[in-house]
């Protein structure tokens, strides 16, 4: 499990080729939302799976919203980091389905303030369960958020229901560049064990 959260990376150098058929893609990707946890097993998680030209039609819209808030003087930047998740082979929309929020609100009134909490927790284990997925399928991705901007242009083209509430955007393909060096911050400033016999005793 450690290695394959280890080949997780941000990939935004995408290419059309995946390793696998798209079928295949299509089922990992379900199986690893399915297998994520979510509050109350309230399974709340949904996604779209964006292939081939239906990815770039997202793009394209994302293109287009940005086009409208985006200096023009900046807009061709904009534009060419857009292709760049476009030119990879298909993207997952992430979203969360308000309905069993709302649902766990009613019936458990205590935790009421909770539940949204909780969804947004939910959508990064699956966000995170999805990339490391692919990532062991030798797919790469990274992580995106064009929301709300896209909201509307989305669900229309894709007649999304109006509880679900989209999370991010996940655009995928082959992996055309390695990946940079990664450093990490002192363990000291980020963890503290306590308690653990061993430890101390390799302290000592
Ligand atoms: C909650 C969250 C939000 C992120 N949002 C973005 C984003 O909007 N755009 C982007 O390019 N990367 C985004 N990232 C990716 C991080 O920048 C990236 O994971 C981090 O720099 C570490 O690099 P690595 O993914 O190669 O390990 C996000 C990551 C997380 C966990």
């Amino acid at each position: 499990m450690l290695d394959k959260l280890k080949k997780r990376r941000t990939q935004y150098a995408l290419g059309k080729t995946l390793p696998l058929p798209e079928a295949q893609v299509d089922a990992l990707i379900r199986e690893a939302i399915r297998h994520s946890p979510s509050s109350f097993n309230s399974q709340s998680s949904r996604a779209v799976i964006l292939f081939g030209e239906e990815s770039d039609r997202f793009w394209n819209i994302a293109r287009e919203a940005l086009r409208a808030i985006v200096p023009a003087a900046d807009f061709a930047a904009t534009s060419k980091k857009i292709d760049g998740f476009a030119s990879g082979a298909g993207t997952v929309l992430f979203y969360e389905d308000q309905g069993p929020v709302k649902a766990l609100q009613d019936n458990f009134p205590l935790y009421a303030h909770n539940f949204p909490i909780w969804s947004e927790h939910s959508t990064g284990m699956a966000q995170l369960a999805v990339w490391s997925t692919l990532a062991d399928a030798g797919i790469g991705a990274s992580l995106q958020h064009y929301h709300p901007l896209v909201d509307a242009e989305t669900a229309k083209t894709w007649n999304i229901p109006a509880s679900w509430k989209l999370t991010a955007q996940m655009p995928f393909g082959s992996n055309e560049a390695g990946f940079p060096e990664k450093s990490f911050i002192d363990d000291d400033v980020r963890f503290r064990t306590v308690g653990t016999r061993s430890l101390e005793s390799r302290a000592a």
